[in-house]
């Protein structure tokens, strides 16, 4: 059975002021009763194809964790904590090595991120599949998005040989393009966007780790070995965890690595990192608008309200969001939802 890797610690400041430092977006629900971290949890929820999962995430998020996944009635197998925020490198260097002891090297891991909007339907569940298939033969396996647009948030993957099965080697990853590059890949062809999830048998990934980024894996296992356990938790060592370097597995691994392979994957998915995304993927009335809570448009276009506590009017604007919370209002042009992060930076002093 495939073990699940649910990675739940970043802070997702690009939708502020909804995501919050206290309980970022994967926490939350958009236009949506579940939470994405829970909806995440339903995907991997059958029983005949999954292990109980291992959660990663940053100690701060530990009750919001344990609380939502009870609420949603799957059972977990562990929560893992960093004491430090360092990315996804060193999140699943520690995943793969306690999994590694539990399960054994020839484990096969499933790595979800927390905070997408996927259609678990037949055809996902076959590129799942395809990818495990790929996987049990020695790749480290990517799901390939075919892109829309010069996004610069995502990875680039460029497709090469046919492997069989529905897998293709990746002849080149590139992380974040800037905006040049990413028009440049998307005119050429022949590219897919990483979705963010991967398949990996666990042994190859921890030798890759020791290849490429051996200081990433020196000091999350360490963490590991030195991890105390708390309540429902593992708490990895902290003197240990803080050692490894900030860097995400897409630039410590993917981008390095000649045993990548990609399934190219025509799944419903968003990865939902702006409030444009929110946008897209939310049910647009007549006028091209988006609304969630209590809300009222007049003259407005191609925008998307949302607030749930104080009642917001919108008059005579295109494209821009407006994303009202109890204690503070965003209001910006919608294509440069990209830009909130880089806004959340100056009110890092409010409360
Ligand atoms: N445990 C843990 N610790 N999880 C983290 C951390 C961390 O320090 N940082 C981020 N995460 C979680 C996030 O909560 C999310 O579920 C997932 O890891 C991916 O992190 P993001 O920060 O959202 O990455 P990204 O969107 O910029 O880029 C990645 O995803 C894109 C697709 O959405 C890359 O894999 C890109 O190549 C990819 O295209
Ligand atoms: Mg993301």
């Amino acid at each position: 059975k495939i073990v699940p890797v649910i990675m739940a610690g970043g802070k997702g400041t690009r939708l502020w002021p909804l995501s919050r430092a206290s309980a970022p977006k994967q926490f939350l629900s958009f236009l949506g009763e579940t939470t994405l971290f829970q909806k995440t949890l339903t995907r991997i929820a059958d029983g005949t194809l999954y292990e109980a999962p291992v959660i990663v995430t940053n100690s701060d998020f530990r009750f919001l964790v344990a609380e939502q996944a009870r609420a949603a009635g799957v059972p977990l197998a562990s929560i893992l904590l960093e004491p430090v925020a360092r990315n996804t490198a060193p999140a699943l260097a520690a995943a793969a090595t306690v999994i590694a002891r539990l399960h054994g090297e020839d484990a096969i891991m499933q790595v979800l991120a927390s905070d997408h909007e996927i259609d678990a339907d037949a055809v996902y569940f076959d590129c799942i599949a395809k990818a495990a298939t790929a996987a049990r033969a020695g790749r480290l396996v990517t799901f390939g998005i075919t892109p829309s647009e010069p996004a610069t948030g995502y990875g680039y993957i460029e497709t090469g040989e046919d492997l069989g099965n529905g897998a293709h080697a990746v002849r080149r990853f590139v992380e974040k393009p800037d905006r040049d590059r990413a028009q440049t890949m998307l005119e050429a062809g022949g590219y897919l966007w990483n979705s963010g999830m991967f398949m990996l048998p666990v042994g190859l990934f921890l030798r890759e780790l020791q290849q490429y980024a051996p200081d990433v894996l020196e000091a999350a296992g360490e963490a590991v070995t030195k991890a105390h356990h708390d309540l429902d938790f593992e708490r990895l060592d902290e003197g240990a965890f803080a050692r490894a370097p900030d860097i995400s597995v897409d630039y410590a691994i993917f981008e390095k690595t000649p045993i990548a392979a990609v399934v190219p994957s025509p799944i419903s998915w968003s990865d939902l990192g702006s409030w444009d995304s929110v946008w897209k993927t939310g049910k647009q009335d007549e006028a091209g608008n988006v609304a969630d809570g209590s809300t009222t448009m007049v003259d407005t276009r191609n925008s998307l309200v949302i607030s749930h506590d104080i009642h917001v009017a919108v008059q005579g604007l295109d494209n821009v969001a407006v994303i009202a919370s109890e204690d503070a209002v965003y209001v910006g042009r919608l294509e440069d939802s990209q830009n909130v992060g880089k806004l959340v930076k100056h009110l890092a002093k409010l409360p």
